[in-house]
């Protein structure tokens, strides 16, 4: 079962967690414009308890896993970040224009993350960003935007926008092409304010 929320928690510094990829990849502008009594960082291996499974659930269906389960899942992501690619390619970020979120590489696939309340060290909101390579477009990567969730009580506050600039970020930062996402009709107006724009359709074949 997961932990209860907890009312009130020490803000808990980035240096002090074990972080999805470095935080070198948020970009500085946006961390800049965030509300001060909120972060916004990769997620932590610690996050289920800051109540992440729970901010989730506003999206859609999110059982609660269970610690060890959550843990397994939070490594075999950061694990992708870690296998060499047969070029030799870099693991760490190398800035080359410091912390704008330009300029990086890594191999990693999957970049997760939150935004944490400084009052209480929960999860407000949360969304993930995955890098495809393709072999069309020269070898072109795309972004793939997934999983977008902002807590009931903090809706309206331009978090949900500040999560995307981020993946976008990072992903444009990577070098994709384009960056792309699949959402409801009603979802349409919040991601043309993201600077989105309709195209084609969805396909699904649940299992
Ligand atoms: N319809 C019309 N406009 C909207 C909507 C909507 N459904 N949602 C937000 N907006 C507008 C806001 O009014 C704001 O406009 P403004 O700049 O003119 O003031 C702008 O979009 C930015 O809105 P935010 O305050 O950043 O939105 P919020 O923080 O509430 O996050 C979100 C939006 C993520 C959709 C949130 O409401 C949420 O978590 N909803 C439930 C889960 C969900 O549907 N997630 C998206 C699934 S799609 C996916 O994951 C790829």
């Amino acid at each position: 079962m997961a932990t209860a929320i907890k009312s009130s928690s020490a803000f808990t510094d980035d240096k002090d967690l074990n972080l999805a990829f470095p935080t070198e990849f948020i970009p500085a502008e946006v961390r800049a414009v965030l509300p001060e009594d909120l972060h916004i960082r990769p997620l932590s291996s610690t996050d289920y308890h800051r109540g992440h499974i729970q901010v989730l659930s506003v999206l859609s269906h999110a059982p609660d896993p269970g610690y060890n389960a959550w843990l397994s899942h939070f490594n075999a992501l950061k694990l992708t970040a870690s296998t060499p690619a047969p070029s030799g390619g870099l693991l760490r970020p190398t800035p080359t224009r410091a912390n704008t979120g330009q300029g990086l590489k890594s191999n990693q696939v999957y970049f997760p993350i939150v935004i944490v309340s400084k009052a209480n060290d929960q999860v407000v909101g949360t969304g993930t960003v995955f890098m495809e390579k393709k072999f069309l477009r020269g070898l072109g990567t795309v972004g793939h935007i997934e999983d977008i969730a902002v807590d009931k009580s903090q809706q309206g506050k331009k978090l949900g926008l500040r999560i995307i600039q981020v993946l976008t970020g990072i992903s444009e930062g990577l070098g994709a092409y384009k960056t792309i996402l699949n959402c409801s009709d009603h979802n349409i107006p919040f991601y043309e304010k993201c600077g989105f724009v309709k195209k084609e359709n969805e396909m699904a074949k649940y299992a």
